[in-house]
């Protein structure tokens, strides 16, 4: 693994647009291959890839022109992707709910910190956007994603069964 005195603060974090699909999928594929437990993580499809890139907001982390991690702000809007309505929000509150979607760090490069740096700047992202709340969910034995949201100020709201029976835990944070 990489450490970050190897990559000697030589990355760059950057939004990123839809010219990235492939470099995504690609981490994706990376985070599977790694997974000790396929319910860890639910397998996005290039289209839903693809409308985070164009409609949504995602930063990448990129060192010497490749994409080491990325993470997704989500704006859910009254759809029922929006976590708001897990937290039993009304819909003043739920409309300014966003999640953190997804983020994923290539297993070459953990251990740098690099998932608490995007939750950072997603949070800073959404405050500049007006939003009162983030929300992600995790799955339960996904211990180093919960250290880390939990590191950054989110709260445990409840255990549920979400996409297609998974359990997740929902956390959320006031921002
Ligand atoms: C969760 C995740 C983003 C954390 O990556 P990260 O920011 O690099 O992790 P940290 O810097 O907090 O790592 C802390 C320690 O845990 C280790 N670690 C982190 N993720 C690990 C994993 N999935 N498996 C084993 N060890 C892991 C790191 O190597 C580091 O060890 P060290 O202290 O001995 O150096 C990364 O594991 C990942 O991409 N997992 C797959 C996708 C996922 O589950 N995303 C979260 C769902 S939203």
């Amino acid at each position: 693994m990489k450490k970050m005195k190897d990559l000697a603060d030589d990355y760059e974090i950057k939004p990123l647009s839809d010219i990235y699909i492939s470099e995504l999928l690609k981490l994706q594929e990376n985070a599977f291959l790694n997974l000790e437990n396929e319910e860890l993580l639910r397998r996005n499809s290039e289209a839903t890839l693809l409308d985070c890139l164009v409609n949504h907001y995602t930063l990448g982390i990129i060192y010497k022109g490749a994409l080491i991690a990325f993470g997704i702000l989500y704006f859910g809007k009254l759809t029922s992707e929006n976590i708001g309505y897990d937290l039993d929000l009304n819909p003043d509150e739920i409309i300014k709910t966003a999640n953190i979607k997804l983020i994923i760090v290539h297993s070459a490069y953990r251990g740098n910190g690099f998932q608490r740096r995007l939750i950072r700047e997603l949070e800073t992202e959404a405050i500049k956007r007006g939003f009162k709340t983030l929300a992600c969910t995790i799955a339960p034995e996904n211990f180093y994603s919960i250290r880390n949201f939990e590191a950054c100020g989110f709260g445990f709201c409840k255990q549920k069964q979400k996409y297609n029976g998974l359990i997740r835990n929902i956390y959320s944070k006031k921002i």
